[in-house]
C-alpha cells in the first residue's frame, strides 16, 4: 500500500514536471515570436520561414524580418549576408539587392569604406571584388585602377595608389586647384596647383639669408633649430631660396625651358602655380664649403636623416622620381611640422604616397 502511494507520488511529480518543461518551453517559443510583428509572423508562416526561431539562425534574415524589409525573392541572399553593426544594413541590403548584387557581393560592400557604400547607391553594379581589403580604394576610379593593372606590371595596391595619385595620366594633364593652400600639410605638384595670387600669410625672413629668402613663420623657426642642430653636427648649409611667388617662378620657368625645352625643364622646375615654393614651406639647401655642389653626400645624408626632427623632410629623392615628376633634389626640403614629417620619413614613401594612403579619406 505504501509501495504503491510512493509510486502514484512520483508519477504526480513526473506529470508536473513535464507540464511544467511545456509550459516554460512554450513561453520561450513564444517570446522569440513576440519580437517579431505580426507582419512578419504572417511572413515567417506563409514563407515556412519558421527555423528563424533557432537562436543563431540568421541574425541578418532576423533583422530583415523585423524591420519589415523581407523580400521573397532574396531569401537566399538573406541567409548569405553577414551581419554587420551598421545603422544602414538593412536599407543598404535592399537597395543593392535592387542594384543587382547577390549577397556574397554585398558582404564585400560592407568591407568598403562607409563613403564608398554611399557612393555604389547611386551607380550601376560594379565588379570590384579584387580591390576588397586595400584601404585607399576609391570607387570613383575603379575603371582608372582597371585599365592602369591592363598596362601596367604593378602589384594591385601600387595600382591604387598610383591612380589615386593620379600617376595613370601625363603630368600636368589634370591639375587641380588646391583649395586649401594655407594648411601645412598641402599637396603641391604636377597634378595640384596654387591660384596665381595666392601668397601665404605670416612670410618671415630666415635668420640666414642674404637675399631676403622667406619663408611662413613655423616654418622659418623650425629653419633655424634645424640649421644650428646641423652646425653641431659640423655641417654648414645655408639658404639659398624660400618663398617664390607665382610670377617669379613663371619668370624661372620660361628661362628654363628657353635653355633646356619643356622636356628637360619639367624635370627640375616646376610650372608656375605648382610650386612648393610658392607655398613658403620649401627652402632649398646650400653648403658654401663645398664647390661644383649646392651639397656634399656628407651634407645630403644628414639633411636626409635629420631634417624629420625639426619638420622638414627631402622631397625629391631619387626613388621617388616617377612618383614626383623631379630629379633628385637633396637641397629642397619641405615643412610638415615634426609630428607629420617623422611619419613621412619613417615610412620611406614620397609624399603623394604618404598622403593618399595615410591622409585621404576615401
Ligand atoms: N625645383 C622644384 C621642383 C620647384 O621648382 O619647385
Ligand atoms: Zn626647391
Amino acid at each position: 500500500m505504501r509501495k504503491k502511494l510512493k509510486k502514484s507520488v512520483y508519477l504526480v511529480l513526473f506529470i508536473i514536471i513535464l507540464i511544467g518543461g511545456f509550459f516554460i518551453y512554450r513561453s520561450f517559443s513564444n517570446n522569440n515570436k513576440k519580437y517579431y510583428s505580426d507582419e512578419a509572423i504572417k511572413v515567417i508562416e506563409e514563407e515556412n520561414l519558421s527555423d528563424i526561431y533557432k537562436e543563431d539562425y540568421s541574425k541578418t534574415l532576423d533583422t530583415i524580418l523585423k524591420n519589415g524589409a523581407y523580400e521573397a525573392e532574396y531569401l537566399e541572399e538573406y541567409l548569405k549576408i553577414d551581419y554587420v553593426d551598421n545603422d544602414n544594413f538593412t536599407s543598404y541590403i535592399s537597395k543593392f539587392l535592387n542594384i543587382g548584387y547577390n549577397g556574397n557581393e554585398i558582404n564585400n560592400i560592407f568591407k568598403l569604406s562607409e563613403k564608398n557604400q554611399e557612393k555604389l547607391l547611386d551607380l550601376e553594379k560594379k565588379d570590384f571584388s579584387k580591390y576588397i581589403g586595400i584601404s585607399n580604394f576609391n570607387i570613383d576610379n575603379l575603371e582608372r585602377y582597371d585599365a592602369y593593372l591592363e598596362e601596367t606590371n604593378k602589384d594591385i595596391e601600387t595600382v591604387v595608389t598610383y591612380v589615386n595619385i593620379n600617376l595613370d595620366k601625363p603630368f600636368y594633364e589634370d591639375s587641380t586647384l588646391v583649395e586649401n593652400p594655407h594648411d601645412l600639410t598641402v599637396i603641391v605638384n604636377k597634378y595640384h596647383h596654387l591660384d596665381k595670387d595666392f601668397v601665404p600669410d605670416n612670410l618671415v625672413t630666415l635668420f640666414d639669408s642674404t637675399n631676403g629668402a622667406k619663408m611662413v613663420k613655423e616654418a622659418a623657426d623650425a629653419y633655424k633649430l634645424f640649421i644650428d642642430a646641423a652646425k653641431k653636427d659640423n655641417i654648414t648649409l645655408q639658404s639659398t631660396t624660400a618663398y617664390r611667388s607665382y610670377s617669379f617662378q613663371n619668370i624661372l620657368y620660361t628661362n628654363y625651358v628657353a635653355e633646356d625645352g619643356v622636356e628637360l625643364a619639367d624635370t627640375y622646375s616646376a610650372r608656375p602655380g605648382s610650386s612648393e615654393h610658392q607655398l613658403g614651406l620649401a627652402v632649398d639647401l646650400n653648403d658654401p664649403t663645398v664647390s661644383g655642389s649646392r651639397l656634399d653626400d656628407k651634407d645630403y645624408n644628414w639633411v636626409l636623416n635629420n631634417s624629420y626632427k625639426y619638420g622638414f623632410i627631402v622631397r625629391y629623392t631619387e626613388e621617388g622620381v616617377p612618383i614626383t615628376g623631379y630629379m633628385e633634389e637633396p637641397w629642397h626640403i619641405r615643412y610638415l611640422g615634426v609630428e607629420l614629417a617623422t611619419k613621412v620619413y619613417e615610412s620611406k614613401l614620397t609624399y603623394e604616397e604618404y598622403y593618399d594612403l595615410y591622409m585621404m579619406e576615401y
